[in-house]
């Protein structure tokens, strides 16, 4: 086969929805007739069945994985002027949500193995910043952080723990579910993650009962009963549309995931039997279900890899290519280039090649066939 004839998207939403179309038409439909778009029955539904696949007693759908953040941020009580603890190395909300509640986030460097807050680094932050008031740990490409030695650290100091596990539906740290560990849990439903709505879409979870109503008060302008407002909340509504498709894929949710992993681990194979100077996400034992949202490779010549691969017809991305303290919006934060070397280099090497459950083993094979040729030609093998 030649190069041109070939085209593999990053991911393939059309695929995906081609087979379920008639499932997600009839469950709109549904909502439709009702006429009960805000909340209702297919939210309650939804979040009954996300809260024991999470591991957790509650959930509270809301209108996405952001929202989800900062209502987590908000019913744990953090006002203008706290700190919050996170890594710079994550998708823009995981910081900017912390930012726009007046809260400063303070960054510790990653892990270069895992791309997740390096645990080795949080005791020196917490000491030299006694205002931080939470932490938040990214289950970053569907991996969980290492949360055993954070809770050590932060239950002494009773800081709470929100973990973002907005790409990580499902992954397990030492067999507990993302979302089910720290305080509180946050999951994006953005059409690109593992359970993706057709449109934005969120969920928090949580094992407290008093946060749970909290949160569930704060999503609708801090309601405590009809036109009664005892704190100020936001509109945050999971909407029922959203619910109904979301409750057809989240059927499919664990033979996607299975798909996910086989793809990963044809990946790992082929690539180390190809001794190629990429490395691959092995995940760590503590990880004990990686979900792969992404399959994120690293190597030095990332961008003309990345070029090659895209006149191959492979679809990548850059998941990230600026770490966040080298954002401009977070100049006033006092960050310089240098400050957080492995998130930088992260930044320089990471490319997410096609992992999605759409992808067929002769897929993964011309990628990593591909990725060969890239090293044959630049006289790198
Ligand atoms: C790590 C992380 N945190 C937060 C979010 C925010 O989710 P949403 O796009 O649903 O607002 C995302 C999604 O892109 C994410 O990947």
């Amino acid at each position: 086969m030649t190069t041109a004839e070939r085209h593999i998207p990053l991911l393939d939403l059309r695929a995906q929805h081609a087979a379920l179309r008639d499932e997600v038409v009839a469950a709109l439909l549904r909502v439709v007739d009702s006429q009960n778009f805000i909340l209702g029955e297919e939210v309650d539904k939804l979040e009954q069945e996300i809260a024991p696949y999470c591991g957790a007693r509650f959930a509270v759908g809301c209108a996405s994985g952001s929202d989800a953040l900062s209502l987590a941020l908000m019913a744990l009580g953090i006002q203008p002027g706290d700190e919050v603890l996170t890594v710079p190395f994550t998708f823009f909300s995981t910081a900017g949500e912390i930012s726009l509640l007046g809260a400063k986030p303070v960054f510790v460097d990653i892990d270069p193995s895992t791309f997740n807050m390096d645990m080795n680094r949080v005791e020196d932050a917490l000491r030299v910043h006694p205002r931080i008031r939470a932490v938040i740990p990214v289950h970053l490409f569907g991996g969980c952080a290492d949360l055993d030695p954070l809770r050590n650290l932060t239950t002494l100091r009773s800081i709470p723990i929100i973990e973002d596990a907005a790409q990580s539906i499902g992954a397990e740290y030492r067999g507990a579910r993302a979302g089910s560990i720290g305080a509180v849990g946050c999951l994006s439903f953005y059409p690109t993650k593992n359970l993706g709505a057709y449109g934005d879409g969120g969920m928090l979870t949580t094992n407290d009962s008093a946060l749970a109503e909290r949160l569930k008060s704060l999503r609708v302008h801090g309601r405590t009963g009809k036109y009664i407002h005892q704190s100020i909340g936001v509109n945050s509504r999971l909407d029922a549309l959203q619910a109904a498709v979301l409750r057809v894929k989240f059927r499919r949710l664990d033979s996607w995931t299975a798909r996910r992993q086989q793809n990963a681990a044809l990946y790992r194979e082929l690539l180390s039997a190809a001794r190629l100077p990429v490395s691959a996400p092995d995940p760590t034992p503590y990880q004990t279900r990686h979900v792969f949202n992404q399959f994120v490779i690293r190597c030095a010549q990332r961008d003309q890899l990345q070029t090659h691969l895209r006149e191959h017809g492979i679809g990548t991305e850059v998941y990230y290519p600026l770490s966040l303290h080298q954002q401009s919006c977070f100049s006033s934060l006092g960050y310089h280039p240098g400050d957080f070397p492995v998130s930088e280099k992260a930044a320089a090497e990471a490319l997410a090649v096609p992992v999605n459950p759409e992808v067929s083993s002769s897929d993964i094979e011309y990628v990593c066939e591909s990725i060969r040729s890239f090293y044959a030609l630049a006289g790198n093998q």
